[in-house]
């Protein structure tokens, strides 16, 4: 899945993905992560989520990856924010408001190694084909703190039946892409229904959520 997949994907529209409202997996497993006010998230490939505004208001300074950059800018009017400061620097543009920046560039050439102490993933593992993920995971772990965590939500289901995105990524990949590192505990699976989708026509298709510590050792 190159950038002009993901750019055709948001100027024809098919972008299914974006929720409306907050991700109710993030409201019901992220407060068991333990966050506390002044802690940073950081949320790769993060579309133009509601999400982004949840986490803001939880007090942890937030900051997106997202490519695209219509989609960046119309996160802050679409949410009320006040107009962000816009700074162009390298491979990034970074747009910033109201406790909520977005860095608009290639999530593989952000770099700050141990700086967040949270990473959410929802739609981002799942949105790479399997040939991106271990790059991507690496990108995940290096930028958490020793002891930060990641929440994960993943989908499985046949891959004969369907090709992503989004991608099945079951749980001995999870543990494949993340266990040298981290400890990765399973919060949740159950059967997801989804309407309006195409996953609908899926005769199974799971839902699991997963909390990812990044180990203190080496
Ligand atoms: C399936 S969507 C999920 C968006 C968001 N996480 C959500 O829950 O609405 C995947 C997003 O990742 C973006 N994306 C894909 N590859 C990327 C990359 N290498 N760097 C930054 N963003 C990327 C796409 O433009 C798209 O908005």
């Amino acid at each position: 899945m190159d950038a002009q997949f993901w750019i055709n994907a948001w100027m024809e529209g098919r972008t299914a993905f974006h929720q409306s409202e907050y991700n109710e997996k993030l409201l019901a497993y992220f407060p068991t992560l333990s966050p506390t006010q002044g802690q940073s998230v950081l949320v790769p490939l993060c579309g133009k989520s509601r999400d982004l505004c949840w986490l803001r208001d939880q007090g942890l300074t937030v900051r997106g990856i997202e490519l695209y950059e219509e989609a960046v800018a119309a996160f802050f009017p679409e949410n009320a924010f006040s107009a962000p400061t816009i700074t162009r620097r390298y491979d990034f543009v970074t747009y910033e408001s109201e406790g909520v920046v977005i860095d608009c560039g290639d999530f593989f050439k952000f770099a700050a190694p141990a700086a967040f102490d949270f990473v959410y993933d929802r739609a981002a593992l799942v949105a790479l084909p399997e040939s991106m993920r271990e790059t991507y995971a690496e990108k995940v772990q290096a930028s958490l703190r020793p002891g930060g965590k990641c929440l994960l939500i993943t989908y499985e289901y046949d891959p004969r039946e369907f090709q992503g995105p989004p991608f099945s990524v079951d749980e001995t990949q999870v543990r494949l892409l993340y266990g040298g590192c981290c400890d990765v505990r399973l919060l949740l699976r159950r059967d997801l229904k989804v309407e309006g989708s195409r996953l609908s026509a899926l005769p199974s298709l799971k839902e699991a959520v997963y909390e990812v510590t990044k180990r203190q050792g080496p």
